[in-house]
């Protein structure tokens, strides 16, 4: 396949979008526990943590092997990077849960509470952003360069309703 690589191809606009639906959710659940308000920050987690769960899954399953399929990538864009990713990921979502447990847990100076654990809380945010940028950059880019077309329309499809697609059919 012969396509011109492209920043803004429909598979890297598909994760875009994706992507911000997550860091829409974890900005309205920073909101809400920077308001200290209990209700609204657990309904902006748990809508964040599903939408990333099933995009992260969604990836690990039909995107990363198909970029492992590409060969190998020049130096600072290989699948392990991306791969390292998710793991970190994982890692300070485990770390902000603890830090959300003892915010909700605090029965005095709560904000204090609140405030001591925000790091924890803007880690995640911050690795997300770092993520989205590396998959905008190169992940999704090379695909588009060498995926058909009509493989990047199903993927792409897949993408935003994280269905897992056929990669027989393709
Ligand atoms: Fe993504
Ligand atoms: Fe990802």
């Amino acid at each position: 396949m012969s396509d011109e690589p492209s920043p803004h191809g429909v598979l890297t606009t598909a994760n875009a979008r994706v992507h911000e639906e997550i860091e829409d959710a974890l900005l309205s659940f920073l909101e809400g526990i920077t308001a200290l308000d209990d209700a609204h920050a657990t309904a902006a987690w748990d809508r964040f943590l599903a939408a990333f769960e099933r995009h992260a899954r969604f990836e690990e399953a039909e995107i990363f092997p198909r970029y492992e399929d590409l060969g190998p990538r020049p130096r600072g864009q290989g699948l392990e990077l991306f791969e390292a990713d998710h793991v970190s990921l994982n890692k300070v979502i485990r770390a902000a849960v603890s830090a959300i447990a003892m915010i909700r847990e605090a029965t005095t100076d709560k904000r204090r509470v609140m405030i001591t654990q925000l790091g924890a809380l803007l880690r995640v945010r911050n690795i997300l952003e770092h993520h989205t940028l590396r998959e905008e950059r190169f992940l999704y880019p090379a695909l588009e360069a060498s995926l058909p077309h009509s493989a990047q329309a199903t993927l792409a499809t897949a993408l935003t309703g994280a269905r897992p697609s056929d990669r027989s059919s393709e």
